[in-house]
C-alpha cells in the first residue's frame, strides 16, 4: 500500500450539527440578525485587493439548479469560491437530469461525494426538503416553486438596511404579481420577523386571497404605495402562469394600471426589484436607472448574504470559535 498521510490538517474544525435554510420560517429574528451582521463584517473583504478568505477551506459546496438563474447561481458560485470552499455547479441540462433521472436519484448520486452543502433551485415546491431527507449535507433553498426564496429576502433586508439605516418600522410596498412570486413570500415574512410591515398591492387576480394571514396589509389600488418607504416592484411571471389563464387583460394594460413610472414614485422612496426585470412592463426604464432604484445594491448584497448564510451553517455551536471571521 503507498503511504499516504490522509491526517487533517491541524485546527480542522469538526463538522457542525446539520442545520437547513430552507423557508424564512426556519429563522429567529436573532438569526436574520446575526446573519446581518456577518455579511456586514465579510462585506469589508469587498474593499480588498485580495477578496478571498481561507474560512470555509476544504468544504464542498454544490449548487444544483433545476431552474434557469443569473445572480442567485452566480453570488452562490463565487461566494462559495470567496470563502475558500471547493465548488460545483450542475444544471438540469447537460446532467442527467436530461436523461429523466429524479431528484432523489440525482441527491443520493451528490450524496456519494459527501458534499457539505446543496444549495438547490427548483420549480416544484418542497424539492429543497426532499434533497435535505435524502442526503446528509446541510441544505440551502435557492428557490422553490412560487414558494420560498429566503436568500433573497435576506439579501433584501440587507439593502434596505444599508440604504435607510433601519428595518424596524420600516412600510414596504410589494407591487405586482404576488400570486406566483417566491420572492414575496419569503419577503413578507421576513419583514414581519425584523418589525417592518409590509402592503401588497396589485390586481386581484394576482394576489392571493387570504394572504393578509402572513401578517400584511392588501390594496388594489397601486395609490396605496405612496405611503411605503421601499417599492419593492415583482417581476410578471409568465413562465409560472397557466397557459390559458388571463390574469391580467393585456401586459399593456397591467402597465398602464399597475407599472411603477417615474409619476408613481415620491422623491424619498427607494425602489427594489429581484431581477430579471421586465423593463417597460412592471417597471419603467427611467425608475429602474434612476437613482431611487437599489437594483444594483441588492445584486451586490447578494454575495455578501449568502457568504454569510453558507459561514453560519458551516460554523455555528463550538465550532464558531475555531473559525473566527478575519477579514482585517
Ligand atoms: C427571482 C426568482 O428566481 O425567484 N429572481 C432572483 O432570484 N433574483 C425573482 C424572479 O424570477 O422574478
Amino acid at each position: 500500500m503507498p503511504d499516504i498521510h490522509l491526517a487533517e490538517p491541524p485546527g480542522t474544525p469538526p463538522r457542525p450539527p446539520r442545520r437547513h435554510l430552507l423557508a424564512i420560517a426556519d429563522l429567529t429574528r436573532g438569526d436574520v440578525e446575526r446573519i446581518l451582521d456577518t455579511a456586514r463584517a465579510l462585506s469589508r473583504s469587498l474593499d480588498r485587493d485580495v477578496k478571498k478568505l481561507p474560512t470555509l477551506r476544504g468544504r464542498t459546496i454544490v449548487h444544483l439548479f433545476y431552474e434557469s438563474s443569473t445572480r442567485t447561481l452566480a453570488s452562490f458560485e463565487l461566494a462559495a469560491k470567496r470563502l475558500s470552499a471547493d465548488t460545483m455547479s450542475l444544471r438540469s441540462s447537460g446532467s442527467s437530469v436530461d436523461k429523466g433521472e429524479s431528484l432523489k436519484d440525482t441527491a443520493l448520486t451528490l450524496d456519494a461525494y459527501d458534499p457539505d452543502v446543496i444549495v438547490i433551485r427548483h420549480p416544484s415546491i418542497g424539492a429543497p426538503q426532499l434533497v435535505a431527507r435524502m442526503t446528509e449535507a446541510h441544505v440551502v433553498n435557492a428557490g422553490d416553486g412560487k414558494h420560498q426564496h429566503p436568500t433573497q429576502a435576506l439579501l433584501d433586508l440587507y439593502t434596505m438596511r444599508d440604504a435607510l439605516g433601519r428595518l424596524d418600522g420600516l412600510q414596504v410596498a410589494v407591487v405586482g404579481d404576488v400570486l406566483h412570486s417566491r420572492v414575496a413570500r419569503s419577503l413578507v415574512q421576513a419583514l414581519s420577523l425584523v418589525g417592518a410591515r409590509s402592503l401588497l398591492v396589485g390586481p386581484p387576480t394576482l394576489v392571493p386571497r387570504g394572504v393578509e394571514a402572513m401578517g400584511c396589509d392588501v390594496s388594489f389600488d397601486i395609490d396605496a404605495i405612496r405611503d411605503a418607504d421601499v417599492v419593492y416592484v415583482l417581476r410578471m411571471q409568465r413562465e409560472r402562469m397557466e397557459e390559458g389563464a388571463a390574469f391580467v387583460p393585456s401586459l399593456r394594460e397591467y402597465t398602464a394600471r399597475w407599472g411603477i413610472t417615474p409619476e408613481r414614485v415620491r422623491t424619498s422612496q427607494v425602489v427594489m426589484h429581484p431581477g430579471p426585470m421586465n423593463r417597460g412592463v412592471e417597471i419603467d426604464p427611467a425608475v429602474a436607472d434612476s437613482d431611487a432604484a437599489l437594483v444594483t445594491e441588492q445584486v451586490r448584497s447578494g454575495l455578501v448574504v449568502r457568504m454569510a448564510v453558507l459561514y453560519d451553517l458551516l460554523t455555528t455551536g463550538p465550532v464558531r470559535a475555531a473559525v473566527p471571521l478575519e477579514v482585517a
